[in-house]
């Protein structure tokens, strides 16, 4: 599909925020500076706003590798691996290790073989418009039932 604009994207991440729950995993594909954080920023501001919470900040975690937000019952872990090369420093991350109920939205996910039950697959491609971009979103496990909602 096309996003037209932020506001598009915006609108394309509430509709897949109302859908969240505990143990879901959202990997963001695409180059750098597509989106990918953008579409992180809104959703968690949706989720906040969801809950009565104030919108906070999000920042790329580009150096940290990873920032958490809790959002009431709901944590989320948002991971940027981009600066992760080999496998084994995605075990000593382990990402997939913890025995805790939360939600994980992955940008540059490439290394990650764990297969992964309710989880979605984001694809974001530039287009000549500045403002649009392409999205291609592949669904796993429970994403299947919302085809037709984004
Ligand atoms: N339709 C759109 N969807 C997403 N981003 C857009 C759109 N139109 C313009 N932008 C702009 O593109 C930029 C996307 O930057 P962002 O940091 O989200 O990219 P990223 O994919 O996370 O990059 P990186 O790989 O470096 O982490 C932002 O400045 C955003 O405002
Ligand atoms: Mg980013």
């Amino acid at each position: 599909m096309i996003v037209k604009s932020l506001d598009h994207l915006n609108t394309i991440s509430k509709k897949i925020s109302i859908h969240l729950s505990k143990k879901d995993c959202i990997f963001l594909i695409g180059e750098i500076g597509v989106g990918k954080t953008t579409f992180t920023r809104h959703l968690i501001n949706h989720l906040q706003k969801e809950k009565d919470l104030k919108p906070t900040e999000v920042l790329s975690p580009t150096f940290n590798l990873l920032h958490e937000y809790d959002i009431k019952n709901l944590k989320i872990m948002h991971y940027d691996l981009y600066r992760i090369k080999e496998t084994k420093e995605l075990d000593y991350l382990g990402i997939f290790s913890d025995e805790t109920d939360t939600i994980k939205i992955i940008e540059w996910p490439d290394l990650i073989k764990t297969p992964l039950e309710d989880k979605l697959e984001i694809y974001l491609d530039y287009r000549k418009s500045e403002k649009e971009r392409e999205m291609k979103i592949v669904r796993f496990g429970k994403w299947k039932n919302f085809k037709n909602e984004f």
